[in-house]
């Protein structure tokens, strides 16, 4: 029996844990940071709350046995990805990375590129704007430095404390987000930015086209720099990954 530990909270994590839960020479674990309070059914067994830095990690592998780590976290999730390359140094074990490629802008789409959520409440301005914020609840205060502005809110989990600023509306939603869907409520609420991580994928990509349609200016934060290991960009290719690395030398014709 292989153990593999699948560090997750994405769509793709519980995609690619489904997928190999079903090797009956498999024992697959997914590891949750424990923030959502309600989170969806994985699927497979899971642990939730961190591991205690990259020691941590390190001594959890050890003691569960694990034989291959794999990090599937969210790209912007980037303490994780530096305390699993880390820690699968430390304790001896693999490491594989899935890491979904980022949106490239295209002909219509107005974007600025700014390196982080602080910048991104610089690069809205003084004057009163209409904002989406689409980055998630954790970082959604920083925009308090910027109290000028209307902001709509979407999130997981409630923002709480709400925003310090005189006039916020709260979402809470999780995606997929169709485009359509995304129109519509940008033009509901007269939005002129919106501000977005370039997280990838098909499930949040909505607002992007939909701001291009509508000609809206799109503050995206651009990703923070990842651990350069051993890395797939969709499940499929992760998958065929893993099976290929617990082959025999002998099987694999190498
Ligand atoms: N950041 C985003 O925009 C975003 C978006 C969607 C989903 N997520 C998911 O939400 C989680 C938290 O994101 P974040 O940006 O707060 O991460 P982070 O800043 O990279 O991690 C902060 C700490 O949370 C713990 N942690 C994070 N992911 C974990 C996991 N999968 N299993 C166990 N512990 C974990 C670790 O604690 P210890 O040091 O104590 O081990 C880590 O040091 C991640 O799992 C990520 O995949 C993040």
């Amino acid at each position: 029996m292989k153990n593999i530990l699948i560090l997750g909270g994405t769509t793709e994590a519980r995609q690619l844990a489904g997928k190999l839960a079903r090797r009956e020479d498999f024992s697959v674990t997914l590891s949750l940071a424990g923030r959502t309070e309600n989170p969806i059914a994985q699927g497979v067994p899971v642990r939730a709350g961190g591991f205690g830095g990259a020691d941590g990690l390190a001594a959890y592998l050890g003691q569960e046995h694990i034989h291959l780590l794999i990090d599937a976290t969210h790209p912007y999730a980037a303490r994780i990805s530096v305390n699993a390359a880390e820690a699968a140094r430390q304790a001896g074990v693999p490491i594989i990375a899935l890491r979904r490629p980022g949106w490239e802008p295209v002909a219509g789409d107005r974007w600025t590129l700014v390196d982080s959520v602080v910048e991104a409440a610089q690069a809205l301005g003084t004057a009163p704007r209409r904002v989406f914020l689409a980055i998630g609840r954790q970082e959604a205060g920083v925009f308090e430095a910027a109290p000028q502005h209307r902001y709509l809110i979407r999130s997981v989990d409630p923002v709480e404390p709400e925003l310090a600023v005189p006039d916020a509306a709260y979402l809470l939603a999780r995606g997929p987000f169709p485009e359509a869907d995304e129109r519509a409520l940008l033009e509901k609420y007269g939005i002129d930015a919106v501000v977005s991580k370039n997280s990838g994928g098909d499930a949040t990509y909505g607002k992007i086209a939909a701001a291009r349609a509508l000609g809206i200016e799109m503050i995206i934060v651009r990703r923070p720099p990842l651990p350069d290991i051993r890395s797939a960009e969709t499940v499929d290719q992760l998958a065929a990954i893993v099976d290929h690395f617990f082959e025999p030398v002998a099987e694999r014709g190498v």
